[in-house]
């Protein structure tokens, strides 16, 4: 093959390559030249055959051809590979002057600061503050509160029930208010001071608050299925009715910096307290101005309750509440129904931050 032969395939490579797109078609231009039968390769194996001289001036000019192809190919590899990266570049470019996506701030729920009004209030003057189980047995939840199996008091709680029975055989529930804490918390609290009472000491007061979710089967503006009571406990040696009215009335009038609050004591009935009554708010003024709403349960703590907790009734006596936090909130901002309190949008909660 003359020089000029040389140059021409030199050429003709330089072309091919530069034709291939891709780097799949550029291996198969590469194949035509180095491959086992390639142009190149042949050239080489005819090599042999040279005398010595030819090898000197052909087998220079050979690998001369053999070299500068090598090069078209090694260039043509780099150009498409630079490509590939530049169209990735291109088509995974980041327009970083978009704005970005604010995150929202969060904030505390309107039943979370009412309930930490609450713990803060009564904790000012003394309770303390407990919390407990919301799936409860039929026995802290009815019983051991003076309200045994199949009495019709029961009824005044359409209650949800779980699927797992007590030593008892009773279901387990979701608890529909917090007055199993008043058991829970003084049966720990005796327990505590099992000393001084088997010394015939008097114990200490038992005084505390225990808010939390509870459970029934109610749903409209002033109920939801969930929801949340606080339940509060006095119990001493000479605790009464009086006591109940003064801690009530104050914690209301914290509550709602308010002195032109009016509160009512309605005659009512629960197992567990004895007389009973049912505590009403009124407001002067404001957006529900002239309504009376409903916001405990209350009474002085029954004997056979007080026996439950392991206190002879003789001795301890005192006064239990259950309030609900949630109409405490709808009063305290103007919320006409509770239900949008728990119904998760961010519009209406976002107004309480
Ligand atoms: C009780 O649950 C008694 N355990 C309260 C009590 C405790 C009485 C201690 C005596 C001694 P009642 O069912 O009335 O009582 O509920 C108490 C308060 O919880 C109500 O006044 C109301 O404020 C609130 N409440 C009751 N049901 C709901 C509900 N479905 N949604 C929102 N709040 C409710
Ligand atoms: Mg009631």
């Amino acid at each position: 093959m003359s020089t000029a032969d040389l140059d021409a395939l030199i050429e003709q490579a330089q072309t091919q390559f530069a034709q291939s797109d891709t780097p799949a078609a550029l291996e198969d231009a590469k194949a035509r030249f180095f491959g086992k039968s390639g142009q190149i390769t042949e050239l080489m194996k005819g090599m042999a055959q040279l005398s010595v001289d030819e090898k000197k001036t052909r087998g220079a000019a050979i690998n001369q051809a053999k070299q500068a192809i090598e090069q078209a190919l090694q260039a043509r590899r780099q150009a498409l590979a630079d490509a590939e990266l530049a169209r990735q570049l291109q088509a995974e470019r980041l327009d970083v002057t978009l704005p970005g996506r604010l995150r929202q701030p969060g904030g505390l729920h309107p039943v979370s600061r009412t309930m930490e009004r609450i713990e803060a209030i009564f904790s000012s003057m003394g309770f303390d503050v407990a919390d407990g189980p919301e799936v409860e047995s039929d026995w802290h939840s009815f019983t051991s509160l003076n309200n045994p199996p199949n009495h019709p008091a029961r009824s005044m709680q359409d209650t949800f029930y779980v699927d797992i029975k007590d030593e008892q055989g009773q279901h387990y529930n979701l608890r529909p208010h917090t007055s199993p804490m008043q058991v829970r918390y003084a049966h720990q609290h005796v327990k505590k001071h099992a000393a001084l009472n088997a010394a015939g000491k008097t114990i200490p007061d038992v005084r505390v608050i225990a808010p939390g979710r509870t459970y029934r089967v109610d749903s409209d503006a002033t109920h939801s299925p969930m929801f949340h009571q606080c339940e509060g406990l006095w119990l001493g040696e000479n605790v009464s009715f009086k006591d109940l009215k003064y801690v009530f009335t104050n914690f209301c009038k914290t509550f709602f910096e308010r002195d032109d609050l009016v509160l009512r004591f309605r005659p009512s009935f629960f197992p567990f307290t004895e007389p009973s009554a049912e505590i009403d708010i009124q407001f002067a003024s404001g957006p529900l101005a002239g309504r009376w709403l409903e916001v405990a349960g209350s009474g002085q703590v029954h004997p056979n309750v007080v026996r439950n907790m392991g206190l002879d009734p003789e001795q301890y006596i005192g006064f239990a509440f259950g309030m609900g936090p949630d109409r405490l909130t709808m009063l305290r901002y103007g919320v006409n129904d509770l239900r949008l309190f728990f119904e998760g949008d961010v519009r209406f909660l976002s107004q309480f931050q």
